[in-house]
């Protein structure tokens, strides 16, 4: 069984993409990421704060603003349209969930869809379904990534995304079909209201979940031999910890694990790549090519 390693391969991503801002500051651009936070939530709080850390960490400027929860909509609105104004921002990240008074895909739209490092902008999500060069969302690009860093090919496979979420599910499910030699898999998608989830769940070669309910996977879902990536990120009450709470999957990893040949751990997999995504992404917007790029080299 091998263990996808995201901590580590996203430690490596860092060091190449150290190089790509080292020639962007040569050619005087000091690539710039904005990020927006609504309201206080801790685990918006705790990802808004390592995004931040790791665009430093490889020389990308990033200003945080944390505006309280009832901040109208107006005025977040007036926030974007300032960042898509200052040409020294090249990235633009509105942290979600956003509170229940303001549409998340109004503000989506109000981003710059060259300054989209989320890949959320319907521009980019249509540009995503067509095959054309994009700001990919950064957990499915994190995905690809991870599998193509360990020569995992999907070519020809059955996967199973389990979530239709549009950050995770229904992306990563636009890559995986496109055709080209890093995807070319076939996709199915389930959700919650999949009769049977077994059935699907046990006829894929991959298996990608990304539905936010912890352990929700277990042993019994799983033929030998899948390769699992699980997404979830969920905090469980474990008063034997020091903060009272730990960090599971999706995936009940230890009735999995002894079925997969390779799978994700949670905490140290998904997660990191997600984020050195992010700082590609970045790194993308302030070179200008965006829209340029191949979405498979
Ligand atoms: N909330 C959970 N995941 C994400 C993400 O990838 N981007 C943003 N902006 N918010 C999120």
């Amino acid at each position: 069984m091998i263990l996808l390693d995201g901590k580590a391969l996203a430690a490596t991503i860092h060091k190449e993409l150290k190089v790509s801002v080292q020639q962007l500051h040569e050619r005087g651009i000091e690539p710039h990421i904005a990020l927006l936070l609504v309201g206080d939530n801790p685990a918006s709080l705790s990802y808004v704060r390592s995004k931040s850390r790791a665009c430093e960490q490889v020389g990308i400027r990033s200003t945080v603003l944390q505006v309280s929860a009832d901040t109208s909509r107006e005025d977040v609105l007036d926030i974007v349209r300032q960042w898509n104004d200052d040409p020294a921002v090249h990235g633009i990240l509105v942290q979600l969930p956003l509170p229940p008074h303001i549409a998340a895909e109004e503000i989506i739209e109000a981003i710059d869809p060259r300054k989209d490092v989320d890949g959320f902008h319907p521009v980019n999500v249509g540009r995503l379904v067509l095959g054309l060069p994009t700001l990919v969302p950064c957990t499915p690009a994190g995905i690809v990534e991870l599998l193509r860093r360990y020569d995992l090919s999907v070519h020809g496979k059955h996967v199973v995304v389990v979530g239709r979420s549009t950050i995770v599910g229904k992306p990563v499910a636009n890559l995986l079909i496109q055709k080209a030699r890093w995807a070319d898999a076939v996709v199915t998608i389930c959700h919650s209201a999949a009769d049977d989830l077994f059935r699907y769940t046990r006829s894929a070669d991959v298996l990608i979940v990304a539905v936010g309910r912890a352990e929700m996977i277990t042993g019994e879902h799983v033929r030998e031999g899948v390769i699992v990536i699980d997404v979830g990120i969920n905090r469980i009450d474990d008063p034997s910890t020091p903060k009272g709470y730990r960090i599971v999957g999706d995936v009940e990893f230890a009735s999995v694990a002894p079925k997969a040949s390779a799978i994700t751990p949670v905490p140290g997999g998904v997660g990191p790549m997600t984020i050195a995504m992010l700082l590609h992404n970045t790194i993308t917007a302030a070179e200008g090519t965006a829209w340029q790029k191949p979405l498979f080299p």
